[in-house]
This record gives structure tokens, sequence and C-alpha cells, in this order.
């Protein structure tokens, strides 16, 4: 082979790695403009324009009561007004029992609904037996997991009292939304019809200031989509004929 030979054999097997790298890059800045639109302009789009527009679900078509946990304050009381505004009866569960009484006696006069309310310190796993009982004669059509706790701390091992500290926080995050999914669920599939949602977090792709927290965020966004995946085409009453109209649903990721 001459130097010449070399030299165009060396440049073509340059361009073609470059070509490569090229399309490389291609694929990954294409890839990386879609996760952004969807972000910034679909998610937005969807939620807060799409979800106007088009007609809703008739969530009391799903059950005649909505339960939600860590309902007194915060995101869970908003849940709680939304679903009484849409006519839901509404079951209220939290700690304290004032704060419960006086959520309760707000919507009542506010929206007209019936509501119940249930005192319950998620750190305890020996509440789940009475929750059951309670909820056992209800028609509940709508479950919003929402009951969530967090410590944020320089690192793991930096957590103050970490064993008791750790444990609280999977109990309220975890444990809770998988029991009580565990609860409703069975009557859920009987009916065929039924909406849970549960509320993940954005620090589930995992904060290092609060791994304990992420990492139960994570969880919950897991749990969500194994139990979409398995129940979402099932039910009791599910056969070929009411194949399309079955009607239950889980509503899993609910970024806040
Ligand atoms: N706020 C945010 O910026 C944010 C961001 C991402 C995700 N989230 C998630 O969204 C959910 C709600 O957050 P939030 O900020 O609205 O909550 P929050 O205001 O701290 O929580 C308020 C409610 O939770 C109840 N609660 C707290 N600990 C409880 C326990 N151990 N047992 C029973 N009830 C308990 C409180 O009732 P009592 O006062 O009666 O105990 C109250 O009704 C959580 O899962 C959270 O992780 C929140």
């Amino acid at each position: 082979m001459d130097t010449l030979e070399v030299i165009y054999s060396e440049f073509l097997s340059h361009t073609n790695n470059c070509n490569l790298l090229t399309l490389v890059g291609l694929v990954t800045t294409i890839l990386c403009l879609i996760t952004l639109i969807r972000v910034l302009v679909w998610t937005p789009f969807k939620l807060y324009f799409l979800a106007q527009v088009l007609p809703g679900v008739d969530l009391k078509k799903l059950g005649k009561w909505a339960v939600i946990t860590g309902a007194t304050g915060g995101i869970g009381k908003g849940y709680c007004k939304v679903l009484a505004e849409k006519g839901m009866n509404i079951v209220l569960i939290s700690r304290s029992s004032e704060k419960l009484a006086k959520v309760a006696e707000e919507i009542r006069e506010a929206y007209g609904v019936v509501v119940r309310t249930l005192t319950a310190d998620f750190h305890s796993t020996d509440i789940y037996e009475r929750i059951e009982e309670e909820l056992r004669e209800l028609d509940v059509g709508v479950l919003v997991n929402n009951v969530g706790t967090s410590n944020v701390t320089a690192t793991f091992l930096k957590t103050t009292n970490i064993l008791q500290t750790t444990t609280d926080i999977l109990h309220v995050n975890c444990v809770s939304m998988t029991n009580m999914c565990a609860i409703v669920l069975p009557q859920m599939l009987h009916k065929d019809k039924g909406v849970i949602i549960n509320i993940s977090s954005i620090g589930r792709i995992g904060f290092l200031g609060a791994p304990v927290y992420s990492s139960s965020k994570s969880y919950v966004s897991k749990l969500s989509e194994c139990l979409q995946r398995t129940y979402r085409n099932s039910g009791k009453h599910q056969n070929q004929e009411n194949k399309k109209s079955f009607s239950f649903s889980i509503c899993i990721k609910f970024k806040v």
C-alpha cells in the first residue's frame, strides 16, 4: 500500500467515526428536545388547558365516597374541597381530631355533602383494621393517598434520631399508601371502577439531602406503576363482553 492509499483509508475511517458521532449527537439532541417539550409544553398544556376544556370523568359514577389521607391541611385539604365540589361525600383521615372536626364542618357548610372523619396516626401500624372496618360499608370511588412526611438533613447519617425518624417516614409515606390500597382496591375491583391517586414527589429522583424521603417517594411511584399494570385491565366482572366498558383505573403519578 503506498502512502496515498494509507492516507485515504485513514481519512475514510475518520469520516466514519465522525458520522457515527454526529448521529449519536443528533439522536441525543432530539431525545433531549422531546423531553423538554413534553415537560415544558405538553404537560402544562394537558394539565392547565386540556383538562379544563375536555369533559371530565363524572367522579360520582365511580362511587359515592372519596377517602383522603392527611386531609386537614395542604394538598390533602385541597383534594377534599375539589372532590366535595364535584358532589362526592368525603372521609377525612388525619391525626388531630380538632382539626378534623373543623375541616369537616367547613366542607359540609361549603359544599353540602356528607363528611365523615377518622382519627388515625400513620406512624402506627395498628390503625389499619379500624380503617378497614370504617370503610367496609362505604361505596368508595376515589382514594387519595396524600399523607406524607419528610426530614431534610445534610446526609443520611446526620439524620437526627435516625432509627425513629427513618421508620416514621417509611410508615407514613410507604406503609400507609400500600395498606390503604390493599384496603380499598378489592372493593374497587369488585365494582369494576374507582380511582386511586398516590401523591409522589419530584423528590423521587433522589435528593441527597433527603435520601429516605426521596426513596420513599420513589417507592410510591413504583408501587403505583406496578398496581396500574397489574389491575388496570382486571376486575371481578371482567370478561370478553364487558372488557371495553371496564372503568377501573388507577391514577398513578401525581407530580407535585
Ligand atoms: N408541599 C409540597 O411542596 C410537596 C411537594 C412534593 C410532594 N408533596 C407531598 O404531598 C403530600 C402532602 O403534602 P403537604 O405539604 O400538603 O402536607 P402537610 O401540609 O405537611 O400535611 C398535612 C396533612 O397531613 C396530616 N398528617 C401529617 N402526618 C400525619 C400522620 N402521621 N398521620 C396522619 N396524618 C398526618 C396532617 O394532619 P394533622 O395535622 O392532623 O396531623 C395534615 O392533614 C405529601 O405526601 C408530600 O410528600 C408535597
